[in-house]
């Protein structure tokens, strides 16, 4: 009180400001429709079914909890090896794995509901048609927030080819999607392509609420000695910190030309990270290679970044957002 009154005499000089408590930072996000309460997304393969993380921290820290790939008819996966380790980062060749959708809406789901704060289904098809099958199928069912459409999946025939790659077939598929559901839309975009804004914007202009920017790289590894590759359809998908960069500059490059909600994907494994990806411009992140090593990263994450903001004197994550300084 006395401070006040000094004030208004104009007596006591302002001293600086109060440093700010973590628990005082504001970590929640807009993703087009979707709100989330903080920016930290698990990244779809790397944690199952989500349940699976359940061990290690309860679901509702997440901002969101992204599914494994669901499919139209159940799916075994590819041949094995499926995995292979490379010094930064991890080639995969899974193959989307999963039960189908009648099995997921009915054993699945009715576990999951309620757990995560958002749950987003990722779905993938075998053509545009199934695409919007699978999301009529989800749509109005209770406990799902959104759906990311894995557009990009290296591992399957074709692999991202068919539909990842050319706008107007992006721009089409996804809005076949909106025509089927009333759920916010995340399209999932490869970065196998030469210009991933482009087909940032065909996402849109099909009526995608948002993108996640980026799935896995071409790569391969191979054992000279043996001749043999290190995954079982040779070539798949490079996660980790290997591909932070090329994930980073991207997300840039979709930031700077799009108008679209990004959520940043690659490499994640420190709240350094993830505030790289919000400064060149995505809302939330998601993190999936690390689970396999940091199983609990998500809280790990969520604390870290309340404190790098807290100590940055930033009240709100989203001042964080798109603060690179770039002419
Ligand atoms: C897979 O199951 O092959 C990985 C999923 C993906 O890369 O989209």
């Amino acid at each position: 009180m006395q401070r006040v009154v000094d004030e208004q005499r104009g007596g006591a000089k302002a001293g600086p400001p109060a440093a700010l408590q973590p628990s005082q930072v504001d970590l929640s996000v807009d993703v087009g429709p979707l709100k989330l309460h903080n920016p930290i997304m698990t990244a779809s393969g790397t944690a199952g079914l989500g349940l699976e993380l359940e061990p290690f921290f309860e679901l509702s820290v997440a901002g969101a909890v992204v599914v494994k790939t669901i499919t139209k008819k159940p799916r075994k996966g590819n041949p094995m090896p499926r995995l292979a380790e490379t010094p930064s980062g991890l080639l995969n060749s899974i193959g989307l794995p999963n039960k189908g959708i009648d099995a997921f809406l009915e054993v699945t789901l009715p576990r999951l509901a309620g757990k995560a704060r958002c749950l987003v289904v990722n779905i993938a098809g075998t053509c545009t048609g199934e695409f919007a099958e699978l999301a009529g199928r989800l749509d109005g069912q209770p406990g799902v927030d959104a759906l990311e459409l894995n557009i990009s999946c290296p591992n399957v025939e074709g692999g991202d080819l068919p539909f990842a790659r050319d706008p107007l077939v992006v721009q089409r598929l996804v809005s076949d999607v909106r025509a089927a559901t009333r759920l916010p839309i995340i399209t999932k975009l490869s970065p196998n392509v030469a210009d991933v804004a482009a087909i940032a914007q065909a996402a849109k202009d099909g009526g995608s609420d948002a993108v996640s920017v980026i799935n896995t790289l071409l790569g391969m590894s191979v054992d000279w000695r043996t001749g043999e590759p290190g995954l079982g359809t040779v070539v798949g998908g490079l996660s980790g910190p290997a591909i932070k960069p090329i994930a980073l500059r991207m997300c840039w490059e979709v930031a700077r030309r799009v108008d679209i909600p990004i959520i940043g994907i690659g490499g994640i494994v420190s709240v350094e990270d993830a505030l790289e990806y919000l400064t060149v411009g995505a809302r939330a992140v998601q993190v999936g290679t690390t689970h396999y090593k940091t199983p609990d990263i998500v809280p790990r994450l969520v604390q870290a970044l309340r404190e790098r903001l807290a100590a940055a004197g930033r009240q709100r994550v989203t001042e964080q957002i798109g603060t690179l300084r770039a002419s």
